[in-house]
C-alpha cells in the first residue's frame, strides 16, 4: 500500500473513534434525546433536567416514576400516548403535585418555582395542542 493511502486510513480511523467517544459522553451526560418532530427547547430542557429528570428517566431509581413518565422516550411515542402524557404533565403542575411533596420536605431545593412550572406547562400545553391539529 502507498504511504498516502495508509495515512488516509489512519485519519479516517481516528475521526471515527473520536466521533464515537463524543457520542458516548453525550449519552452519559443528562442530554435528552428527541425523536420525531417534538423537541425540548433549551429553557424547557433546563427545567426538566433540574426538577424532573432525576426520577423520570432511565437512570431514575423508582420504577413507578419511570413508568409514569420518561422524558427520554416521551418524544418518540405515538401521537395519542404522547398527548396523554403531556396532559398529565400539565395536570400535575397545575395541582403542584410534582416534584412529590415528600421529596421537597427532604430537600427544599427540589421544589419547582412558579416561573419554571409555567415554562414547562406552557410548552406541554402548546405541544399537545399542536399534535392534535
Ligand atoms: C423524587 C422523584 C420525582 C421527581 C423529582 C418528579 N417526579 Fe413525577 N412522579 C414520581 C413518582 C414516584 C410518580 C408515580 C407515582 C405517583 O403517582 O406518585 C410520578 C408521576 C408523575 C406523573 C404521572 C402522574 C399520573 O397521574 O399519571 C407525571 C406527569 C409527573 N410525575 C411529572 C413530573 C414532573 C413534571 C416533574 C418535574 C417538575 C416530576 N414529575 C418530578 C416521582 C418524581
Amino acid at each position: 500500500m502507498k504511504k498516502g493511502t495508509i495515512l488516509v486510513i489512519v485519519i479516517v480511523a481516528i475521526a471515527a473513534v473520536s466521533l464515537q467517544v463524543n457520542a458516548l459522553t453525550k449519552r452519559d451526560g443528562q442530554v435528552l434525546k428527541s425523536a420525531g418532530k417534538v423537541e425540548y427547547p433549551e429553557a424547557v430542557k433546563k427545567v426538566i433536567d433540574a426538577k424532573c429528570f432525576g426520577c423520570h428517566s432511565p437512570e431514575g431509581r423508582s420504577d413507578k416514576a419511570k413508568e409514569a413518565l420518561n422524558w427520554t422516550t416521551l418524544t418518540g411515542l405515538e401521537k395519542a400516548p404522547m398527548v396523554s402524557k403531556l396532559d398529565k404533565v400539565v395536570e400535575v403542575l397545575d395541582k403542584g403535585e410534582m416534584p412529590p411533596q415528600r421529596m421537597i420536605e427532604r430537600n427544599p431545593d427540589a421544589k419547582i418555582s412558579a416561573a419554571d412550572s409555567k415554562i414547562l406547562k406552557d410548552w406541554a400545553e402548546t405541544t399537545a395542542t399542536d399534535l392534535m391539529k
